[in-house]
């Protein structure tokens, strides 16, 4: 809620801190239906990485401007359910855009006098808290504090204009590129567009603004000249990581981000210790949680909430989405693991793969073996329990060691609902069955192969329900007739 600065006295002063972020502009260049801001990076949009950001700096509020598809923006807000910290957000509308200080003009009647703002883009997802405490820092409730950045090619970005020659005299302005003479665009200082201002003065500082420019807009930059014009010192924290400040304004910018994102993630698990084949063929797509020990082949996709246990190991090519995996369990390369909204929880020890697929609902024991081309859903297999291939379980309770042949699979719907099926401990399911649900089979049983099952079997009991087989001896073909 509050930023911590030593005053004069060395008391401590507590500002509060109020973000903006703007997220009214149409994203023209990329092509989409979607809002640009909504476009997702790492699996979610972008201004929920930007208001992740309001929360860690443990902003009083967040006012968002919204413009462009601004009822799917807004909405989109409250439904950020990996938020883990309520932050308050509320929305300003900004219809027509006439520019970045007119965005910020509109936030005025939320901001309170007494607080710090911090102004943010929804465009731009990965500035680190640990900058904008900096800059907050460096506004100490009294300044205003810009966000450069050091680039080779300035082309589009506006020039911070300091007095003299050197990169550290007084900053004096931003000049827009457009309306900057050829020295100016020669500035290979820019502005990020992000700043901490006190809220009391930018409010006096964006009543002056106009719009007689090259673009014909209201900068948000040009409160920089009327601060100088009013004696107030303008301070620039300059920082050399490009990332932070990037902002999303085509597809392939978007994927640049994402990668930029995606190694972020990749060195962090490696820091904790998880043993990934190649950081660059890596991507997490909401939270991934490892314990000691976890190795990760290459062109592994994991969503939402994944857990993995120690000593886990996934091959190469898996996709794992909402999934609990015990300790020690092997998931081999092309497994597909889609927990969804009912999750899939994995024992300690299993096997799975290659070419398994786990569906919604799938709980398996320890040292349960999961084999090619092997699908389960809604099911629950007890420790030891073993489908090698070929296979279908669907909404089926398996006990521990069963055995369940290849090319077998439980007949759970018969077209208007779906049934049980019960496979006690110990059965034994020979290959090509079909166990039309709802169905139990008995304890330590065993099924034929090819039988097709529809009433309940006895324990310890072989059935087999198929034609039975016979043999005619010296059986001769038909001959072929003489032609006419
Ligand atoms: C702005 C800065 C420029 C800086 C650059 C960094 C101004 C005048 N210029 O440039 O100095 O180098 O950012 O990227 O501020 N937006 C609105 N409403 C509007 C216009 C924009 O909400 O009317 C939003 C956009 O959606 C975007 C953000 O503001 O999220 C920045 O707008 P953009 O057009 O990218 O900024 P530039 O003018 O290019
Ligand atoms: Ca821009």
């Amino acid at each position: 809620m509050t930023s911590e600065l030593q005053d004069k006295d060395g008391t401590l002063e507590r500002l509060p801190i109020d973000v903006v972020i703007m997220a009214a502009g149409k994203g023209t260049r990329m092509k989409s239906r979607l809002p640009k801001v909504l476009q997702p990076l790492g699996g979610r949009p972008l201004l929920h990485h930007v208001l992740d950001t309001a929360r860690a700096l443990q902003a009083r509020q967040a006012v968002v401007i919204t413009g462009h598809g601004a009822m799917e923006v807004e909405a989109a807000c409250s439904m950020d359910t990996r938020a883990e910290s309520p932050l308050t957000i509320s929305f300003v509308r900004q219809e027509p855009q006439l520019g970045t200080g007119h965005a910020v003009q509109q936030a005025v009647p939320a901001l309170a006098d007494d607080g710090v703002v911090v102004i943010l883009s929804g465009d731009v997802p990965l500035t680190r808290p640990a900058t904008l405490f900096h800059l907050i820092t460096a506004c100490a409730g009294e300044k205003l504090a810009l966000l450069t950045l050091q680039m080779p090619d300035p082309a589009g970005y506006g020039r911070i204009v300091r007095a003299g020659t050197g990169v550290d005299g007084e900053v004096l302005a931003i000049v827009e590129h457009k309306d900057a003479t050829p020295e100016q665009q020669a500035i290979t200082e820019i502005y990020s567009g992000i700043m901490a201002v006190p809220a009391a003065q930018l409010k006096r500082w964006l009543a002056r603004l106009d719009n007689s420019n090259a673009q014909g807009e209201y900068y948000l930059t040009d409160v920089v000249k009327f601060a100088v014009a009013d004696g107030v010192p303008v301070v620039a924290h300059r920082i050399d990581d490009a990332v932070q400040v990037t902002g999303v304004n085509s597809p392939l910018q978007l994927a640049q981000l994402e990668r930029a994102y995606q190694l972020q993630q990749a060195h962090r698990l490696m820091d904790e210790g998880v043993r990934l084949a190649d950081p660059a063929r890596f991507d997490v797509r909401g939270d991934l949680l490892c314990a000691r020990d976890v190795s990760i082949d290459v062109n592994c996709v994991f969503q939402g909430q994944v857990n993995l246990g120690e000593g886990v190991s996934i091959g190469a090519n898996c996709v794992i989405a909402n999934a609990v995996i015990g300790a020690g369990t092997v998931i081999h390369p092309f497994t597909h693991i889609d927990g969804e909204n009912l999750g899939v929880t994995v024992g300690a020890g299993a096997l799975i793969g290659p070419f398994a697929r786990l569906r919604p609902g799938a709980h398996l024991g320890a040292e349960v073996h999961i084999g090619n081309f092997v699908e389960v859903k809604n099911s629950t297999l007890a420790k030891g329990a073993k489908a090698n291939h070929l296979a279908y379980l669907g909404d089926a309770t398996v006990g521990e060691r069963v055995n369940y042949g290849a090319g077998s699979i439980t007949a759970n719907y018969d077209g208007a609902n779906k049934h049980r099926t019960v496979i006690e401990d110990d059965v034994h399911v020979g290959s090509n069955c079909v166990l039309v649900a709802p169905i139990t089979l008995g304890a330590g049983g065993t099924v034929g192969g090819g039988s097709t099952v529809t009433k309940n079997t006895p324990a310890g009991a072989l059935t087999v329900a198929r034609g039975k087989q016979v043999s005619i001896p010296n059986w001769s073909r038909p001959k072929k007739l003489p032609k006419a």
